[in-house]
């Protein structure tokens, strides 16, 4: 069994991550903490974790072998390296160590406590970074609406079958946006309406970015990135577009695509545009690539649940290879429909 720490388990991740451990045969939860609830047992916070008597508390303890980072950026990066130094491994959900440039994290974040520690960090993409990661001590965990955007076009960008000009529009559940009260986030602002944001520049299109001129691999991606906040509580709807290099029918893209990730559990290659709603409460992506014929045009539709594999599960799914576990242990469970 491998000891386990969740900081910031009061938050949406946390929780999340105690709701996939707490099932999960190889690992067990030793700490968790959370400064505003401090000194109540875990299920009187959340009931749905019925079984939790274990108390949150306000520090980590220093038995554990891997950390879960659940806290806002800065926080992350501020209380890493002393964990590092005691020999825990850590798996930061936040945006802190994801740029590997830290003049990016600075235009887009302020500044970085530990920039040091950015070339060290290993993407935590498992499709695309496993073997680092196995390696790993200290692993980013990808940000939600990367984690959809990024498996949408590597196979087309890595096969060169596309321009690297490509538009992503994307729609967020409201849970993308945390637990804390925010007025943008309040049941009468966002009911009943869609909304774009982040047309400036929001803080994922310089990862998701970086991640496309790796699978390029010739030099910059022209990237355009416009998220949408939607009316539910889970789940990222992602559709990417790019105009095609080559005279290729859907049938031939979705096998391009079938063939690229036809060895990933969690990656699943679909006949006809997903639902939200086929990976609610799963760590699954379900990808529908096509061709608009009259515009010479990939799409690609992708859908994720934000809160598992665009968080808490596929921060599970790192703390497996990490630990030398079976990847997909404690994360089989199949959507919840409808
Ligand atoms: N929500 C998503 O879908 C999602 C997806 C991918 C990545 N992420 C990232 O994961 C991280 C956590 O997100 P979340 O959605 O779980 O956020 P959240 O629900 O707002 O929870 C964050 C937790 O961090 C703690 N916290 C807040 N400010 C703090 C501070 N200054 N110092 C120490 N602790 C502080 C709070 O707990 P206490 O006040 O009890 O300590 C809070 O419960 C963020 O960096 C976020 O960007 C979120």
């Amino acid at each position: 069994m491998i000891r386990v720490g969740i900081v910031a388990v009061t938050g949406y991740t946390g929780a999340e991550l105690m709701r996939l451990l707490s099932r999960h045969p190889g690992a067990q939860v030793v700490s968790i903490t959370g400064r505003s609830e401090a000194g109540k047992p875990l299920r009187q916070v959340f009931p749905h974790l019925r079984d939790v008597d274990q108390p949150v508390t306000a520090e980590l303890s220093d038995d554990v072998e891997v950390a879960f980072l659940g806290l806002p950026h800065h926080e992350a990066a501020a209380m890493t390296p002393p964990l590092l130094e005691k020999g825990i491994k850590v798996i930061d959900l936040s945006a802190d160590f994801r740029l590997r440039d830290a003049a990016v994290y600075e235009e887009f974040y302020g500044h970085h406590p530990c920039p040091y520690l950015l070339a060290e960090a290993v993407y935590g993409l498992p499709e695309v970074y496993r073997e680092p990661i196995k390696a790993a001590r200290l692993v980013a965990n990808p940000g939600c609406y990367p984690t959809a955007s990024i498996l949408a076009l590597w196979p087309a960008l890595r096969h060169h079958i596309i321009k690297p000009e490509v538009i992503v529009d994307a729609k967020s559940g409201v849970s993308g946006a945390g637990r804390s009260l925010k007025l943008e986030s309040h049941f009468s602002e966002v009911n009943e309406s869609v909304r774009a944001y982040g047309l400036d520049g929001h803080r994922h299109l310089p990862e998701i970015n970086q991640e496309l001129n790796v699978a390029w691999g010739r030099g910059f991606v022209r990237l355009t990135f416009v998220p949408h906040l939607i009316p539910m509580t889970r789940g990222i709807l992602a559709t990417a577009y790019a105009d095609l290099t080559v005279e290729w029918p859907a049938n031939q893209v979705y096998a391009l695509y079938a063939d690229f990730y036809a060895n990933e559990p969690f990656v699943r290659v679909v006949e006809s545009p997903p639902q939200t709603k086929q990976v609610y409460g799963s760590n699954y992506c379900y990808l529908y690539p096509t061709v608009d014929q009259r515009a010479g045009r990939l799409i690609v539709v992708a859908v994720i649940d934000n809160l598992v594999k665009g968080a808490s599960g596929q921060a599970v799914q790192n703390l497996n290879l990490m630990a030398g576990l079976p990847e997909t242990m404690g994360l089989e469970a199949l959507g919840i429909y409808p």
